[in-house]
């Protein structure tokens, strides 16, 4: 893959994202040719990772469709092209007018997360003279084994219906006049580095649509959510994740009869690694205990680590790294926040005033996250095309 681009980025005004468009447009090459391996197989790539136009346009030409989570993302999803009907509206808490928006393009489909919302947007699809096309997010109790903060499927979290509920929640969106249910959704975590999660979802998954079958109830769309995680230790060894795996893990392990649609909403797996966050090194400062590399990138910029505890790589953008001697820095940003540190004990070359530093793998949920939190300017962003 290509590497960072030296002049580029040493001459770009900092903090900013660093997007690489080829790396971006081989992983989706590499997403569509692993998905064919079912055609009943749909991809929809989730908004919220990345919603930069650019990006948007470009997944849009590969042919996947949008999940989005907002009225806001279903406005740029549409601006970026993806059509009405390969978009998929996501989310515990639908304003009425984000409802009313979703209907008013008719959309692919609402996920929809609990029995009071299925009967808003039953009564809004009424008064707008139409139906809205319906999937129940069931929340699987399944533990896919992530940080707590990006953990969905347990009971515990806010997401889903409850087991318990879902037969009363498929009863009434099949009674309902402005709900055509047609499936089930379902998402249990983000940043999985084990498949066999995936596995124990579809044993779960099988077992409720035979279940329903027997009832005489079928679902033409399974919804299998997103999840699928990166490597941010080397993104350099990893820079596109083993989707030809994970598919396989659903082919293998999913009944799926006739026409039945299996539907994937990836996000973190398309743009995490064709994102840098690039930065300056605004002082070295020495205490008694540690060395500081304090940047001008900060947790406005790329706030994973201070609430994930998230470690990205750290890369010197330089001529001459590799003949450098190694130092340990402690790499901190300028937020007034004790949580403001992007890496503890991080072994780099020996660093300067004004050296450049890529803090990889930051395309997903990185500049979507930032703030404007101490009256900061919004990183903003340069392409490698
Ligand atoms: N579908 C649903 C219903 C979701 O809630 C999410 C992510 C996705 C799909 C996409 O998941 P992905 O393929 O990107 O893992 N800000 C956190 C991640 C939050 C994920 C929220 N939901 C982070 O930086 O790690």
């Amino acid at each position: 893959m290509n590497e960072l681009p030296i002049e580029l980025l040493q001459s770009s005004q900092t903090p900013v994202y660093y997007y690489d468009v080829e790396l971006l447009q081989v992983t989706l090459e590499r997403l569509v040719k692993a998905a064919s391996i079912d055609h009943r197989f749909k991809v929809h790539y989730a908004v919220k990772a990345n919603a930069r136009p650019e990006i948007l346009r470009i997944i849009q030409s590969a042919g996947l469709g949008a999940d989005c989570v907002s009225g806001g993302e279903i406005k740029a999803a549409v601006a970026a092209g993806f059509p009405a009907d390969k978009i998929v509206f996501a989310g515990v808490g639908k304003t009425d007018k984000e409802i009313k928006l979703g209907l008013s393009y008719e959309i692919e489909c609402f996920n929809v997360e609990s029995i009071p919302e299925l009967k808003v947007i039953n009564e809004l699809a009424i008064k707008a003279g139409t139906t809205a096309t319906v999937a129940l997010r069931v929340n699987p109790e399944i533990d896919a084994h992530t940080h707590k903060y990006i953990t969905t499927g347990l009971s515990e979290n806010k997401f889903g219906i409850d087991m318990c509920q879902l037969d009363a929640a498929v009863k009434l969106a099949q009674e309902l006049p402005g709900i055509k249910l047609k499936g089930l959704h379902f998402h249990i975590g983000s940043q999985l580095t084990c498949l066999d999660s995936y596995k124990l979802l579809c044993d779960r998954i099988n077992e409720l649509t035979s279940k329903y079958s027997q009832m005489g109830i079928e679902f033409p769309i399974i919804n299998v959510g997103g999840g699928l995680g990166v490597d941010y230790d080397n993104p350099d060894e990893n820079p596109v994740p083993d989707f030809t795996s994970y598919f396989k893990v659903f082919k293998d392990n999913l009944k799926l009869s006739g026409n039945r649609e299996v539907h994937f909403e990836l996000g973190r797996a398309v743009v995490a690694q064709c994102g840098s966050l690039i930065t300056r090194v605004l002082y070295i400062k020495e205490s008694t205990t540690r060395s500081f590399a304090i940047v001008d990138a900060g947790m406005t910029d790329l706030i994973r680590p201070a609430l994930y505890q998230a470690h990205h790589a750290i890369q010197l953008v330089a001529h001459d790294s590799n003949k450098r001697e190694t130092g340990v820095y402690d790499v901190v940003g300028p937020i007034c926040e004790s949580s403001d540190v992007f890496a503890v004990d991080e072994k780099l070359p020996v660093l300067h005033r004004g050296d450049i530093l890529a803090i990889r793998t930051a395309g997903a949920y990185g500049e979507i996250m930032a703030s404007q939190y101490n009256l900061r300017k919004l990183p903003g962003a340069i392409f490698n095309k």
